[in-house]
């Protein structure tokens, strides 16, 4: 084994999740609900990781939970060897809706991050710069969002995230409210980004085409418990392009999750 094979098997994963629970109190009063059953998992720097499972089975919670943004009711989550504690600027988190904020201009919105952190002006500027051209709206950077399409609004926020250069990318469902040709394009652009920074990145998704085209590794969660029930590598070539779609390893991956998922239903059949 080459040298630097065993060094990347050795390394601490940029991810791990150790035995995480996550109970929620009833509001009448009767047994807590477990939204996250003992939940293990290790995602080594540089993965691109689908999560997906039908409603309900608690993937937002688990992504939050990763985020810091909410506690779990047991176990532990560390990132790069240290535990999570709460929200922090090396973990992006992209949400369905777009976060960008309304009253300020696509330059402000990339530079938001920076800014709370007190990065100096003259950085900020370059950064939104960069991050702007590479989301394709080096043109529309003076624009506010109103000015935007739903497709030009997310990839603000992909640049707003990327700016903070994160180690861990966290989405859920980010190209869940865009038409499907939209969402496409911009699952090219994503891996175009990936594959320039090769972030780590954890994505949840429904879309049984979106988890196959984009993922190495899909994680099948199942409901009622909230739990992990199967983890799928896609043996798909990098870098992957339209032609991936049509391919007969993307067709097999596919059959096969969308069986798994039937198999898990009805508590969680997916939406397509
Ligand atoms: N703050 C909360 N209080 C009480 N119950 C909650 C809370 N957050 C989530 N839950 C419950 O935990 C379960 C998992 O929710 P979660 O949002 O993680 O599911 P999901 O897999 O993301 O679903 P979807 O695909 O619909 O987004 C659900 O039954 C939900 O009602
Ligand atoms: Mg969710």
């Amino acid at each position: 084994m080459s040298d630097a094979i065993e060094a990347a098997l050795q390394a601490t994963p940029a991810i791990e999740i150790k035995d995480v629970w996550r109970t929620f109190q009833r509001l009448d009063g009767s047994a807590p609900f477990t939204a996250l059953q003992d939940i293990r998992l290790d995602v080594r720097a540089g993965t691109f990781v689908a999560i997906i499972g039908g409603s309900g089975c608690g993937k937002s919670t688990l992504l939050r939970i990763i985020a810091g943004l909410v506690p779990p009711s047991r176990g532990t989550v560390l990132h790069e060897g240290k535990p999570v504690h709460g929200p922090h600027h090396s973990r992006g988190f992209v949400f369905q809706g777009d976060a960008v904020f309304p009253w300020l201009t696509v330059r402000r919105n990339i530079e938001f991050g920076l800014q709370c952190r007190g990065i100096p002006a003259a950085e900020r500027k370059r950064t939104a710069e960069t991050w702007a051209a590479a989301v394709g709206l080096a043109d529309f950077i003076e624009a506010f969002p109103k000015e935007l399409s739903g497709g030009m609004r997310k990839r603000v926020d992909l640049a707003r995230v990327y700016a903070n250069d994160p180690d861990v990318l966290l989405m859920d469902e980010p190209f869940g409210a865009l038409d499907a040709q939209t969402k496409e394009r911009m699952q090219v652009e994503l891996l175009g980004l990936w594959d320039r920074t090769r972030k780590t990145v954890l994505f949840v998704t429904h879309d049984v085409d979106e988890a196959v085209f984009l993922a190495d590794e899909i994680v099948v969660m199942a409901a009622r418990p909230g739990r992990i029930a199967e983890r799928i590598k896609v043996p798909l070539p990098r870098p992957r392009d339209e032609r991936s779609r049509v391919s007969d390893a993307f067709e097999e991956t596919r059959r096969r999750l969308r069986k798994l998922l039937e198999d898990l239903a009805p508590a969680t059949t997916p939406a397509r």
